[in-house]
């Protein structure tokens, strides 16, 4: 039984099919890397695989259990968790509180919560701002806040969207500890991420999309080689970051 399967999923948006027929397989304890330019199907993935909706044929399996289909709260609930490209958090609650929102999913009383969440708000790095308007915090600091919202509802399985977009490069390295110290904590991880030197550096295999159809897939020195790869990110005008 594999960790995570994605199996011949294709999803259309009238007539463009913003995924076509991708396929691949999530070891337990890896850190997945997908990739691909502006409007590849990357992001639609996501939501396929967190239940925001439904795939128009193929399947996804977590741990051994078809997951397409099932609510969003139902797959958060198996244990898959993700983050949003566009942040979104409740501006006007603290770090703390936001982040004990998320921890509802899996605490049954506002004590437990408050213990998820104090912890992982520690775990991310935001310890010292619990008590923080989120409308308050820096770029980077929000997206850590993303993150915290995420790992409180207890994934095994956790999916970052574009976590670093924006970043400079002292947060790219800050962010890369961050995603390397949750994967040693147990979580599995499948990371979009823009800027290569980030998905080369922290990936063990990456899968490669464009137009929604798989390119390749393999360790990161393969797929940075791959004529495809290259071919799809030189025809992108001044995204390919690194
Ligand atoms: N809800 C939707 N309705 C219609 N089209 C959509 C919808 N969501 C995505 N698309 C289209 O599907 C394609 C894939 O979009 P997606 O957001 O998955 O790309 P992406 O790889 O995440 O891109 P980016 O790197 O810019 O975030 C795009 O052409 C997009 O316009
Ligand atoms: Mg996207």
């Amino acid at each position: 039984m594999s960790f995570f399967k994605v199996e011949s999923v294709v999803k259309r948006f009238g007539g463009l099919a913003a995924v076509d027929n991708v396929s691949f397989e999530v070891e337990k304890g890896d850190i997945f890397g997908l990739i691909g330019p502006n409007g590849s199907g990357k992001t639609t993935i996501f939501n396929l695989i967190s239940g925001f909706i439904k795939p128009d044929s193929g399947s996804i399996n977590f741990k051994g259990r078809r997951i397409d289909g099932l609510k969003t709260h139902k797959i958060c609930h198996l244990g898959i968790g993700r983050t949003f490209q566009v942040v979104k958090p409740l501006k006007r609650m603290t770090v703390l509180d936001n982040v004990m929102a998320a921890a509802y999913r899996r605490a049954n009383t506002k004590n437990h919560a408050r213990s998820i969440a104090m912890e992982t708000v520690e775990f991310c790095g935001l310890g010292g701002r619990a008590d923080h308007l989120s409308g308050k915090l820096t770029l980077g600091d929000r997206k850590r806040l993303e993150i915290a919202r995420a790992l409180a509802t207890g994934p095994e399985l956790l999916l970052l969207d574009e976590t670093f977009a924006g970043f400079n490069p002292t947060e790219v390295n800050e962010a890369i500890k961050l995603v390397e110290k949750i994967n040693s904590s147990g979580v599995t991880i499948i990371i979009v991420e823009h800027i290569m030197k980030v998905i080369m550096s922290i990936s063990g295999t990456i899968h490669a999309i464009n137009f929604g159809k798989t390119i390749t897939q393999g360790t990161p020195a393969d797929v940075a080689a791959h004529r495809g790869v290259i071919e799809a990110y030189l025809g992108e005008p001044g995204d390919a970051q690194g």
